[in-house]
């Protein structure tokens, strides 16, 4: 970021029972999930965090971090200056630290950013042309190559227009090498891990303006050349000098209809209390109402972690208590208490029109896919207590063959059978607790079976 945006930003026990519910994939407007990559999976969103590999010593960021987060942005480890410190001699110390704790917490990443004009090397900055071309493709090709079925999204490119009125591409060593530098670093990105989806993500492109025009029409050429570009970050830096725009879901929606999906990348908002809570609600709200808009992100944990403390712009305050920008985020993505009731109208899904009815003792499972790309899905699992509530259930969930199972959440897994963990497998009559796996293959119709103890 640039001193010009950086001074922008400163002014600113009964018997088992099984019952069977078969279900396809369930929309569950008015879910209440507990946390807020629960209540965003209910949804079919992620919610995720930046994380500091430095910072994973510390047992309540993490316990944070594995509590609310599905999603984890390294906020400095993948960038050129950390993985390619000498010209041709990579080190992903750090960053392999934070990948492979998330995937083995359930979490997945965003790759972050692959080619971008700061944080770079001392060698690649003094680099001019043809040089620092092949250098940024050699770069490219190793990380995504590192990384490759590792990473959901990349930010192969970040911060490459200007912030004047022009809508112009900034200048920068990079730029010089030629325009056509990003269009070369999505197709480097694209042959080293064809998966992952590849992103442009910038900031004060948050509402229609000129630099967000700019971006726009670069995006309108990649696809009408082919050019492989998958979604656009939205990196929604805000404070009183650059508040969350108007237009904030309109220009999210003008992207998205351009084939592209949209994600909230480095959320932040400074503030504090009800006005700070109101502008989170905007911005999730917005996210929610644009199918393409596939996730948000904050970037970082609690205020004492954030890249500006002082402007406090995070949902977690230095001790990691809940802030009410939390409450209203997870309020706004449709959660709420962990053992609220259910809505009154139970959800619909779409291949019933309604839920069974609570029965009278055991428990029901009803499945919602909320993810499903090529080659892997996401759902979640809610689990509903009959009469006599639970003290302990488990749901017998067969996977279609070739489909199996990467990681839990919220669940104890032997085979196809998914347990309560400790803390929810008290369920209060007519209450309900919610657990999700992230699988390879194609989920296609589960059938769950659920027995309470
Ligand atoms: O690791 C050194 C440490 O050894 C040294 O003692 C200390 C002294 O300042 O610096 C530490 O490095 C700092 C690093 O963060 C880790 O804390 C760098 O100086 C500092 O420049 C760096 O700032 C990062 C900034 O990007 C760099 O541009 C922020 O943490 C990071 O949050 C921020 O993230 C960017 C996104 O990548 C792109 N979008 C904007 C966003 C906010 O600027």
């Amino acid at each position: 970021m640039d001193n010009t945006r950086k001074r922008a930003l400163g002014a600113a026990g009964a018997g088992a029972l099984a019952v069977v519910v078969a279900l396809g994939i369930a929309s569950s407007a008015g879910a209440a999930a507990s946390t807020l990559h629960a209540a965003a999976a209910e949804q079919g969103r992620y919610f995720g965090t930046a994380v500091a590999a430095y910072k994973l010593s510390d047992s309540v960021y993490t316990g944070i971090l594995d509590r609310e987060f599905g999603m984890v942005t390294p906020e400095n480890e993948m960038k050129w200056d950390a993985t390619e410190p000498s010209q041709g001699s990579f080190s992903y110390g750090s960053a392999d630290q934070i990948v492979n704790r998330a995937l083995s917490h359930n979490q997945r990443m965003r790759g972050h950013a692959l080619a971008w004009h700061q944080q770079q090397p001392g060698w690649a900055q003094s680099l001019s042309g043809t040089a620092l071309r092949n250098a940024m493709v050699n770069h490219i090709t190793n990380v995504a190559t590192h990384y490759k079925g590792k990473i959901y999204a990349w930010d192969v490119v970040n911060e490459a227009f200007d912030d004047g009125g022009s809508g112009a591409r900034r200048d920068s060593n990079l730029q010089r090498t030629g325009n056509d530098w990003i269009e070369v670093a999505f197709r480097t990105a694209r042959a080293a891990d064809p998966d992952a989806k590849l992103c442009y993500n910038d900031y004060n492109t948050d509402g229609q303006n000129a630099k967000s025009n700019g971006v726009y029409a670069m995006v309108q050429d990649f696809k009408a050349r082919g050019v492989p570009i998958d979604c656009v970050g939205f990196q929604s830096h805000f404070n009183s000098a650059s508040p969350v725009p108007s237009d904030y879901q309109a220009n999210l929606q003008r992207f998205a209809n351009l084939g592209v999906d949209v994600q909230i990348t480095e959320l932040d908002i400074e503030g504090s209390g009800t006005t700070q809570a109101d502008n989170y609600r905007r911005v999730v709200q917005a996210c929610l109402a644009v199918t393409r808009c596939t996730g948000i992100t904050v970037w970082g944990i609690r205020d004492s972690d954030s890249w500006r403390a002082s402007g406090t712009p995070l949902l977690f305050d230095g001790n990691g208590n809940k802030k009410p920008a939390y409450t209203s985020t997870l309020t706004a993505l449709g959660g709420g208490n962990p053992t609220s009731t259910p809505p009154s109208s139970p959800p619909v899904s779409s291949s019933s029109s309604s839920q069974p009815p609570i029965p009278s003792d055991g428990c029901t499972a009803t499945v919602a896919r909320v993810d499903q790309w090529q080659g892997g899905f996401v759902v979640t699992v809610r689990v509903t207590a009959g009469a006599n509530g639970t003290n302990g259930w488990a749901v017998t969930l067969p996977l279609p063959s070739g489909a199996t199972v990467t990681n839990a959440w919220n669940t104890n897994r032997s085979g196809s059978v998914f347990s309560n963990v400790s803390y929810n497998g008290r369920i209060a009559a007519g209450q309900f607790t919610e657990f999700g796996f992230q699988g390879t293959g194609t989920a296609g119709t589960l059938t769950p079976s659920c027995s309470a103890s």
